[in-house]
């Protein structure tokens, strides 16, 4: 497979990333994932942006332009021949001389760029439902940015897996009382059956696919709350909705032991998500 990294194509099993760079020292860096659909990437602008958003936030330079970034993504989707898949970003503030937690005035950012095939996700999934397992959030203050410290994320996604799972229903807990957050690599709404409850971004990562989402729900004449969602609410939710890039609008239909109905919101916003996905491949090709 072939891969992108500051600026030469290179074979993915060739070591073109230096032992001093701070993101395999430090884990001083930040990514993002755009789906590869039919040789385009849908929402690419938006996902750009967040990188920039949190590349200046964290005083890194993003070395590309959104029409670089996409040319590359088009290049790589050819010679790997993946037209369906991923597309991986990963901007790291760099080389350094020497490993000091104080990055100096003089280093060259990293900046990566893979397409491969999609993860291995069971299609049954979106048709019968998956299954959450709740699991602590404990995770660090920055979760607003995608960076590359997921070892959380990881634990988090593995615990789930372990038990029979799909992701994981991360929470956190003020004054005793757990709220969720999201999941190892995935975004929660609710629909308590008048309204979509979505967790209120506080220190949870702004994904893309929510905010799609809920312009979808909003255009349905559907209210939606985001705010604070506590794990003794969500009990009672009447549906329970999964949102990512890779996972796009999937159905919860277990939490732990408690059983969700897969319902009619959710299926609308599967559908209307499938849909805006198909008004971007027109849009772009
Ligand atoms: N993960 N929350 C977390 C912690 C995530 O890692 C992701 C995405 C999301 C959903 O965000 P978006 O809709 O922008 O994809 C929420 C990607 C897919 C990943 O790490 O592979």
């Amino acid at each position: 497979m072939k891969i992108f990294c500051n600026g030469k194509i290179a074979d993915s099993d060739s070591e073109v990333i230096r032992a001093l760079d701070r993101g395999m020292i430090f884990g001083d860096g930040i990514y993002d994932v755009v789906k590869v659909v039919d040789g385009i990437f849908p929402f690419l602008e938006d996902h750009v942006k967040r990188l920039e958003r949190s590349a200046i936030f964290f005083g890194m330079k993003l070395r590309y332009d959104l029409e670089k970034i996409k040319n590359v993504a088009r290049e790589l989707s050819v010679l790997n021949g993946v037209k369906n898949g991923e597309l991986f970003l990963e901007l790291t503030r760099g080389y350094d001389e020497i490993r000091d937690h104080i990055f100096g005035e003089k280093y060259e950012p990293t900046f990566l760029e893979i397409v491969q095939p999609l993860r291995k996700i069971d299609p049954i999934l979106w048709k019968k439902g998956a299954k959450l397992v709740t699991f602590p959030d404990m995770r660090h203050g920055l979760c607003e940015h995608k960076t590359i410290n997921l070892l959380p994320n990881v634990l988090a996604k593995n615990h789930a897996h372990s038990k029979g799972a799909y992701e994981a229903l991360m929470f956190r807990m003020e004054d005793g009382k757990k709220y969720v957050t999201e999941g190892g690599s995935s975004s929660y709404i609710f629909f308590d059956g008048k309204r979509v409850v979505a967790p209120k971004i506080e220190n949870i990562l702004p994904s893309i696919t929510r905010s799609k989402v809920l312009s979808i729900v909003k255009d349905m004449g559907v209210e939606v709350t985001e705010r604070r969602v506590w794990l003794d609410e969500v009990w009672h939710m009447k549906e329970v909705i999964l949102l990512s890039t890779v996972s796009k609008v999937m159905p919860v239909v277990q939490i732990d032991d408690t059983s969700f109905e897969l319902g009619e919101m959710t299926k609308r916003l599967m559908e209307a998500f499938e849909d805006l996905i198909l008004t971007q491949r027109t849009k772009i090709s």
